[in-house]
């Protein structure tokens, strides 16, 4: 089958003849894939800051796509169903996804005791094959996939996987108050509708911050808020205080995660040296300019070894921090609603459309951010047969 191949750090290509991928346990379904996505997490492995990413395997952990063939013990999905498949890989079972933690899955992630298991996310993740492809294995097939719902658009349903969860829980996690003043570090996929979704809490201002310019004019547009490029400023975290009467933003989410630039020593150490687990320049600028007592949310992705962050503040400003990877399952009723109802139009945010074959260059130019790319689909060849 055609499928995404990682050939080491910035090296990525679409190959014919990868193994087609088989039922290795009864709870496992096949489904052909009918749309993805790349993340920024992707963008993470392919700038090569994951652990055990290894050469020769698929990313991608958004997609949609028909189920062709089910497990012995698979009971709810049925060969033909057109599902939507949340990112996390989660056994339904252990005491952790009980609460409804879906992120932090005790069993499905054999290579970590923090995260759960992911598709398409290097050994870390649990060393799962993903979705960029033209058929991926589904492990616990009854628990998280879901039927795409009758009359919603495919390229919603594939948002739903992570991105609009994702965004949700950004602003969830802030433990948002009516009135409050929001601040979203990064206009991203997941920045924007985290920002967008802030309003569902009852924000009173938001505020994105980005250094890319088109990004910061499309956050205005979707997410209805203020966008400011931190190049522009001499102290990102100056201008947040000075723009909130010296008090700080009472909720600072940190939407960018281990990428981050802004810091020249971050960027020496966290992703030139690895000497930390990338550059937390962005959890920087939350922590020090949320308010006294406020919230950060961290969203952004990053490893578990150590990070320069201001810990000082955090203790001496009374902050809570909350953070996790997004818990797709428990929030996809919610989120199914909202865009059924006409509230969220996550398609919205997709600016390419690439063919499966030109993998290569989607992640190049997602990479470095050119032609005003904002979320990139890719279409398999076959992704509109019947
Ligand atoms: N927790 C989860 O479940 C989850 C799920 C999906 C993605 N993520 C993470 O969310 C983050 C964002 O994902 P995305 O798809 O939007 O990625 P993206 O790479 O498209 O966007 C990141 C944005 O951050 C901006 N940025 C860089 N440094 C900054 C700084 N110092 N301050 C403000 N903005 C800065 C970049 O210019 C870019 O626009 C990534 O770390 C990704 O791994 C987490
Ligand atoms: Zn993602
Ligand atoms: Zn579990």
């Amino acid at each position: 089958m055609l499928a995404m191949n990682f050939r080491g750090p910035f090296r990525i290509r679409a190959d014919r003849n990868r193994p087609e991928p088989e039922i290795k346990h009864p709870y496992d379904a096949i489904v052909r894939v009918t749309r993805s996505l790349i993340c920024g997490s992707d963008l993470h492995l392919y700038h090569g800051l994951v652990p055990d990413t290894r050469v020769g395997m698929t990313f991608g952990h958004e997609f949609t796509g028909v189920v062709v063939e089910v497990g012995s013990g698979v009971q709810k999905l049925k060969v033909g169903d057109h599902v939507l498949v949340p990112f996390n890989i989660a056994c339904g079972t252990c005491p952790f996804c009980k609460q409804e933690l879906y992120g932090n899955c005790h069993e499905a992630n054999p290579e970590a005791t923090a995260v759960g298991g992911f598709f398409g996310y290097a050994h870390t993740g649990g060393g799962y094959d993903g979705g960029q492809a033209e058929y991926v294995r589904v492990p616990y097939a009854d628990v998280s996939p879901t039927v795409i719902p009758q009359g919603m658009d495919i390229e919603d349903a594939v948002l739903l996987t992570d991105v609009v969860p994702t965004g949700y829980q950004a602003a969830e996690q802030g433990g948002i108050q009516p009135g409050d003043t929001v601040v979203v570090f990064g206009a991203g996929p997941v920045g924007i509708m985290a920002a967008r979704c802030a309003w569902f809490f009852g924000a009173g201002r938001v505020i994105i911050i980005d250094h890319l310019d088109y990004r910061l004019e499309f956050a205005k547009q979707y997410s209805y808020c203020e966008a400011y490029n931190f190049r522009e400023m001499d102290d990102p975290v100056l201008f947040l205080k000075k723009a909130t009467d010296w008090y700080g933003a009472d909720v600072c989410i940190d939407a960018v995660g281990c990428d981050a630039t802004g810091s020249t020593l971050q960027n020496i150490l966290g992703k030139q040296l690895l000497m930390e687990a990338g550059n937390a320049t962005a959890l920087h600028w939350a922590i020090n300019s949320v308010k006294k007592g406020g919230i950060v949310s961290i969203i952004g992705v990053y490893g578990p070894p150590w990070n320069l962050v201001p810990l000082g503040s955090l203790m001496n400003k009374g902050i809570t921090m909350r953070g996790n990877q997004a818990s797709v399952k428990r929030l996809l009723p919610k989120m199914i609603d909202h865009v059924m109802s006409g509230r969220l139009n996550p398609k919205g945010i997709i600016s390419h459309r690439f063919p499966l074959e030109e993998i290569g260059d989607a992640y190049h130019m997602f990479s470095t951010k050119r032609d005003n790319i904002i979320k990139p689909l890719l279409i398999p060849p076959r992704a509109n047969v019947a």
